[in-house]
Parts: structure tokens; sequence; C-alpha cells
């Protein structure tokens, strides 16, 4: 059967089955794309009924990197990454992938027309948003990636496998409080820490150091307005939230698992729409 999900715990805000059975249905195929509140301790029962009845799903938080245990491919990036958004279902095998790297590509492609060739990137976090798209931006010929974090040793980490992914690109790593100098010398900025989810967060970091730093883009990949983007725009800085970097990961998985062309505009309207 030819049916789809996204699993999560929690999952219950999810925008992909709206996404996904927009382009389902443009391609005449119905809605088969469902969410499944799936908690830690059922994944591997998951992984077993998905092996007999899906034909390809959605991981987000917590599972992108439990799942790997329980596939039979990965795709080197998604290997190196260590996270899985996408699996693909045939023949009772399992093929994980990452799409997250290619969702912000084309987010700030979209955005902003740019492109990461060349092109000096900062994260600012470097958690599991960082992690699941750093090394795919590796592989897209930047110039170089500087990784700021409030725990140094966990920036120090994601440098150290992305140096071994790809050994010509120099990667650098601060602390968050002291990002100065990165902002200076960074073309694109991408906030990666989960600030900004709860009205109550405070800013990743002073928000004052934007002043020197008008030659950026920045690109927040949470999906709210934050107070990093509202300084942005008053300081006149080209800025996005994370919706288009999830309409094209979600793009992306349409395209693995039906190698049909994903309806982009279709889409995009269907992320707002309920189921
Ligand atoms: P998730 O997978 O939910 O995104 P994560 O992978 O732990 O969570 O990533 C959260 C990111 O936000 C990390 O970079 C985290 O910094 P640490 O590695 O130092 O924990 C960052 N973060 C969360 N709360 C923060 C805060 N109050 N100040 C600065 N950074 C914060």
């Amino acid at each position: 059967m030819n049916n789809y999900c996204v699993i999560g715990d929690p999952v219950a805000h999810s925008r992909s089955p709206g996404m996904q059975n927009a382009a389902f249905e443009f391609h005449g195929l119905g809605s088969p794309y469902m969410k499944r509140h799936v908690k830690p301790e059922e994944l591997a029962g998951f992984a077993a009924y998905a092996r007999k009845n899906l034909a390809g799903f959605n991981c987000t938080v917590p599972h992108k990197k439990a799942i790997i245990p329980f596939l039979d491919e990965i795709d080197p990036e998604a290997a190196a990454a260590e996270s899985v958004n996408t699996v693909l279902v045939e023949n009772g095998r399992m093929s994980g992938f990452s799409t997250d790297g290619y969702g912000l590509e084309m987010a700030l492609r979209e955005n902003f027309g740019l492109s990461l060739a060349g092109k000096t990137v900062l994260f600012a976090g470097t958690g599991g948003a960082a992690s699941a798209t750093s090394f795919h931006f590796a592989r897209q010929g930047v110039k170089a990636i500087l990784l700021a974090n409030r725990t140094v040793a966990k920036a120090e980490e994601l440098a150290g496998k992305l140096r071994r992914f790809a050994p010509g690109i120099p990667v650098e790593t601060a602390p968050l409080a002291g990002i100065g100098p990165f902002l200076k010398r960074a073309d694109i900025l991408i906030q990666a820490t989960s600030l900004g989810l709860s009205p109550e967060d405070p800013p990743p970091f002073d928000l004052g150091l934007l002043e020197q730093a008008r030659e950026l883009v920045i690109f927040d990949t949470i999906y709210k307005e934050t107070p990093l983007l509202r300084q942005a725009a008053e300081l006149g800085i080209p800025s996005a939230g994370g919706l288009a970097m999830l309409l094209y990961q979600g793009a992306k998985s349409f395209e693995l698992w039906t190698r049909l062309p994903a309806p982009i505009e279709e889409m995009r309207a269907g992320m707002t729409r309920n189921q």
C-alpha cells in the first residue's frame, strides 16, 4: 500500500500532512499521508510496521538519529550528519536520506537569490538543526563554515565530523557569546538554536552586534517571527524565517518517494491547511 506518514514526539503541530497531501492530490494520488505519534520506546515497533505497510515516512524530533539502526541503507550525507528525515520503503527495504540541508539551501535561494558556492556560512547553534544541514553545505562549495554555540565542546564535536567529511572546507568554532568576529566575516547567518520558539526566549546573542554585520543575510530556522528577525528588519538586513526550509525539505522527500516533480506552490499552500 502506498501510505506515508510523519513520526515524531510530539507530532501534533506538524505541517507535513497538509503539505504532502497537497502534492499527492496534485498528482491524483489521493491523500495518503498521516501524522503518527511515536514515542522513543515505540520506534522499533513502528519500524517493523513501516517495513511492511508504508511506502515512505518522515522523521522529526526525536527520531532523526534513532531511526538509523533500523535502516538497510543510508545516504552518505545523512550518515555523516547522523540525521535522517526521509525514509523510502521499497520491497521491504528501508533507505534513509536527509533533505534538511537541501531544504535550507533552496530556502536561501528562494529568499535571497543566493547560492552557497564561495560563501562563508555561520551557524549560531550547533544542535539538531545545524548538524542536519551543515554536511550538505560542506558539499556545496562553501568557502568556510563557522560554528558558534553556547556549549563550545558541542561545536567542536560537530566541527571534527565536518572536517573528516569535507577535509577541504575550513571549519572554525567559537562560543555564542563571542560570535562578534564571526558575524563580521560571514555572508550568511543561520540561526539554528531552539531560541525563539517561545515568546519569553532571549535572543541567541547580543543583537547590537548586528550593527557591524550589515553585509549578512539572516535565516532563522524557527518558523515564527523572532526578535532576531525583527532586529534584522529594523537594520535593513535581508532575513527570512524557517517555513521555506520546511517546504523544500518536504518537496525533496516527495520526489524521493514518488519520482514525480514536487508541485511547490500547492505544497506551500498546503502547509497552512488542516491535514
Ligand atoms: P533540538 O534537537 O531540539 O534542536 P538540540 O539539538 O539540543 O535541540 O539543539 C538546541 C540548540 O539550541 C543547541 O545549539 C543549544 O545550545 P547548547 O548546545 O549549548 O545546549 C541551543 N540553545 C538552547 N537553549 C539555549 C540558550 N538558552 N542559550 C543559547 N543556546 C541555546
